[in-house]
């Protein structure tokens, strides 16, 4: 993987750590940083190396703590339209990976960092972050999907109220409604919990893993029958050599050996 200017990446373990790097800026996603993530995700997809994704802010006090208002203050009607569907493209990009993608929110996790973070598979809070859409203070609405993902994330009267208000919550409220799935009282706890429920992912069939991923994604797609997806993903996976080891190596009773194939 290439080096970047704004994002630090890194792999152990097949495991791309992807750290937004503009901390002395609350880790705001400038028009750079957004294009970074694209060309990363597009090698995610190809790169055999990397089997799961961490997204994390530097530092300690922030994630992302939205797009860089710098940049939104000279937004045009024109050009507003094709910013929101640029960053909406590239984080249905994250949204459709078929490697598992968690976002570990260590501190403000705001505007385009709460839509960065709703787009990953997962969330894994840290016990200082703090989560919210406050487009509203600045006379706009979510842009990059946050008016859809937390509606389905938290449910309308909630997702209503947070949009509206601009109010922040803490991890633990993000964690009763659903936005994030567990809280860790540091970073480094936060990124350990991540770790362990992809080691835990990666020892499954990878392309079962892609499909459950293309079938809850499915949800949100209005034209699409999720049952009819589920359907043909399940019988995709019956074609696969991972199907025959798995329920072989049950029948047997030993662990199964999965190759992706
Ligand atoms: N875009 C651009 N710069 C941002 C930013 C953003 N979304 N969020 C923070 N920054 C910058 C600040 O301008 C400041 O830069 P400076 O040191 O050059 O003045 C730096 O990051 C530190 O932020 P600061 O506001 O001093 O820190 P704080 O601890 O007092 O407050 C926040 C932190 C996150 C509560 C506050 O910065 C904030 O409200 N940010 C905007 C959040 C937002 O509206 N996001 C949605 C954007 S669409």
């Amino acid at each position: 993987m290439a080096d970047f200017k704004n994002i630090l990446t890194d792999v152990k373990n097949g495991v791309l750590y992807l750290t937004v790097n503009r901390e002395d800026k609350m880790n705001a996603l400038n028009f750079d940083t957004l294009e970074e993530l694209k060309v990363i995700f597009e090698e995610v997809s190809d790169n055999k190396e990397i089997k799961a994704v961490i997204i994390t802010g530097s530092g300690e006090k922030a994630f992302v703590a939205g797009a860089d208002i710098s940049e939104i203050a000279s937004l045009n009607e024109v050009n507003a339209r094709k910013f929101a569907e640029n960053g909406q493209e590239i984080f249905s990009k994250i949204e459709n990976c078929h490697k598992p993608v968690i976002a570990v929110n260590n501190g403000y996790t705001l505007g385009g960092g709460c839509e960065l973070a709703m787009a990953c598979h997962m969330r894994i809070a840290t016990a200082n972050a703090k989560f919210g859409q406050p487009e509203v203070n600045l006379g706009i609405i979510p842009g990059y999907g946050g008016t859809q993902r937390l509606t389905i994330l938290i449910g309308r009267g909630k997702a209503n109220e947070l949009m509206m208000t601009g109010d922040m919550i803490g991890a633990e409220e993000a964690k009763t409604l659903g936005l994030v799935n567990y809280v860790l009282p540091t970073k480094e706890e936060a990124l350990g919990k991540a770790e362990e429920i992809i080691a835990k992912i990666l020892s499954k069939a990878p392309l079962a893993i892609g499909m459950i991923i293309d079938c809850v994604n499915s949800v949100y797609v209005p034209d699409e029958n999720g049952f009819q997806t589920e359907a043909n993903s399940f019988a995709r996976c019956v074609k696969s050599g991972d199907y025959k080891e798995g329920t072989s190596a049950f029948l047997e009773k030993r662990q199964p050996h999965f190759k992706g194939e």
